[in-house]
This record gives structure tokens, sequence and C-alpha cells, in this order.
């Protein structure tokens, strides 16, 4: 494939994933949060009306725990709903992640996708995104390059094997990516976190994070948006090989992944902060990720038809969660977030049996 067609491929692969998010059912399996439980607190002794949902990560306020988890830009289309989002991320004094920037960094025409970000939230926290895969083939350059045309406060190297080894275009080759981490966070000027966009991480995976020097770790749990389901209906289901008989691998695949709940029970258990992302679907969700130990919850498929109608549509579901948000916090005695975390969750089911007894994991 030469460099026109590779530009061509990735940007239009990125208003694929916008149709089929928005036309089709892509989400799969369950994150464990309907095993969780808060401890209802009959006597809470706060008010509602002054519930502080404020909190801090990597030295940024944010009203509330909440934060826009990567999804568009590198296609010309896509620029006006990174404008939505960020514009409800600045007025909500939340953050926001772009997606990857790998098409704007192969094609600088597409820059202003994504640079539209900062234009329209001078003041919320941004990160930046690439996959590890081009760290590695491009380094500090590359990472260097992105955080410049948003103007970001981190970036995120983001982890899609899943989906790689589903895609028959996809990067199949995973060596050199810890070793590319490692060195960037030796040099780099801003925090670099790690993300997974649907999978989840270990406690393993996360120790050789914190190792490598990754400031924080967002776990994007199974449970929420499905890649292999995505990967499936975008190709038309690639399949398993010469065998018709086989179902489609995107299929076979479909329940790979660490639920989110286990999988920030685990990394919780290893250092933070901690990024809650993956089917979280409501503030009762961020509230029970805030128990389990989660600092922020990410969220991207819930915000994303809203972003697409327009910001009076988003501002109005961010308001939602961030009520229900309360309203767990009120019934669960937590009149701040910090209090929130000390609370003690109830652990039930499948979740509770793939966590042991210990649901802090050391
Ligand atoms: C349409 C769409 C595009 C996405 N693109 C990216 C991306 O470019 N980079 C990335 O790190 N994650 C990307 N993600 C993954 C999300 O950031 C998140 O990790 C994942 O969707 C799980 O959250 P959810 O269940 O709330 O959707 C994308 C998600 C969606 C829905």
């Amino acid at each position: 494939m030469n460099l026109e067609e590779r530009r061509a491929m990735t940007a239009s692969r990125k208003i694929d994933h916008l149709r089929i998010c928005l036309e089709e059912k892509i989400e799969r399996g369950r994150t464990g949060f309907e095993d969780i439980r808060l401890v209802h607190d009959a006597l809470p002794e706060c008010d509602l009306g002054f519930i502080d949902t404020a909190t801090e990560f990597l030295g940024h306020s944010f009203r509330a725990p909440l934060f826009l988890a990567a999804m568009t830009g590198g296609h010309p289309d896509t620029k006006k709903v990174n404008v939505v989002l960020a514009r409800a991320a600045e007025q909500a004094g939340l953050g926001m992640g772009v997606g990857s920037q790998r098409a704007a960094l192969e094609n600088p025409a597409l820059a202003d996708t994504f640079s539209v970000v900062r234009d329209e939230a001078p003041r919320a926290f941004l990160a930046a995104n690439i996959g590890a895969v081009q760290l590695r083939d491009h380094g500090l350059e590359w990472a260097e390059k992105a955080v410049e045309m948003i103007d970001a406060d981190a970036l995120a190297v983001h982890l899609n094997f899943l989906q790689e080894a589903i895609q028959p275009e996809g990067d199949h080759d995973a060596r050199g990516c810890l070793d590319a981490l490692r060195e960037l966070c030796e040099d780099f000027r801003l925090p670099v976190m790690v993300k997974e966009t649907g999978s989840g991480i270990s406690a393993a995976t996360a120790r050789l994070l914190w190792d490598a020097g990754v400031k924080a770790i967002d776990v994007s749990g199974w449970g929420g948006t499905n890649w292999a389901a995505i990967e499936g209906l975008r190709s038309g289901a690639p399949d398993s090989g010469k065998d018709s008989t086989r179902p489609p691998l995107s299929e076979v695949f479909e329940e790979w992944g660490i639920p989110t709940v286990v999988s920030l029970c685990e990394v919780a258990g290893t250092g933070g902060p901690v990024i809650a992302t993956g089917g979280i679907r409501s503030g009762l969700d961020m509230a029970k990720a805030m128990v389990l130990g989660a600092d922020l919850c990410g969220v991207a498929l819930p915000f994303l038809a809203p972003a697409m109608k327009g910001e009076k549509e988003l501002s109005t579901t961010i308001s939602a969660f961030v009520r229900e948000l309360r309203v767990a916090m009120f019934l669960s005695g937590a009149k701040n977030t910090a209090a929130l975390k000390e609370k003690r969750p109830y652990i039930t089911g499948v979740t509770r049996q793939m966590l042991g007894n210990n649901w802090r994991i050391q």
C-alpha cells in the first residue's frame, strides 16, 4: 500500500467507526457494575443541594470526575463532533480525550479536526492520543507533534491489540511497545497515560506500565463498546480463514477481555491514578467506580449520538450523569468525592468470583 492509499484508509476507517457506532448495536457483555451495590446510608447527614463532585486529576481541577473519552477527529466530517465535545467539556469543567491522531500525523491537512478542541476548550484538561504501535514506529517525534497539535495537558497512548488482530490490515506485531513507552516516559515534558480501548488492563500489565513511568492508567475494560463487534460489522465480518464452517473471528472474540470492574479493581490495587472507562452508562456506575478506586470515569459511546445532534443534547446528557452521581453520593452519605472513595461496596456474582476474596488486589 502506498502512502496516499494508507492515508485514505486511516481517515475512512474513522468515519466507518462513527457510522457503525451510531447505527448498530455494538455493546457486548457485562462490565460487572451489575454485581456492585453501594451501601445505602439511611441517615446521610448531608445536603443533596451541596454535594461536592469536584476532583483533581494529574494536578487539574474537574467539576465532576467525568472524562469525555477519546473518540474522534481525523476525517473532515469529524471536526464538528470534536467542536461539540470540546465546548461541553469546557462548559461543564470536565476533561476530554481526542481520538487517535494518526490520520493527522500521516496527513497534516487533517490537523484542524483535532486542534479545534483547544480553540473551543481553552481551560479544559485535554489528552492527545496515539497508538502504542505508532509510538514504537515514530517515537518522540509523533508524541511531540500530537501534544502540540492540541496543546494537550497529557498524552494518552492507546492499546488496541484485539482490534488490530481482527482487522485484516491491522498491526499484528506488538513487539517493542513497552520499551517505546519506557523511553517516552523518561524524557517527555507531559504526563503519559496509557489506555485500553475496551478489553481492560490486568494487574500484571499495570505494574509494567507504572514501572515504565506511566502517570495514569485508563482501564477501558470489557462490557461497553466492543471493537470485535465493530470490526466484524465494518469489514462485512472477516472470516476465520478458509474454513467457511467456522464463525467469523470477530464473533469468536466478542467475549474476549477483562470486565471493567475487574480490571478497575486489579489496576487500582497496583497504584494510581486510574480512570474507569468501558460501559459506564450512568452516574450510578460512576459512583460505583469511584468506590472501587477510580479517580475519574471515562465515557465514550453514550456521548456520541448527543454530540452528533448538538451542544444542547450533549450538555443535557452530561448533566444527567452528574445528577445521578450526586444522588448516589447523597444516598451513600458522601458529601464529596474524597468521602465517596472511602465507602465500602457489596460485590456479588461473577465479579466476586473473578476477584477472589480480596477485592483490593495487591
Ligand atoms: C466511535 C469511537 C471511537 C473511538 N476511537 C478511539 C480512538 O481513536 N482512540 C482511543 O484511544 N480510543 C478510542 N475509542 C475508545 C474509547 O475511548 C473507550 O475506551 C471505549 O469506547 C470504552 O468506553 P465506552 O464503553 O464508554 O464507549 C473510541 C470509542 C468510540 C465509541
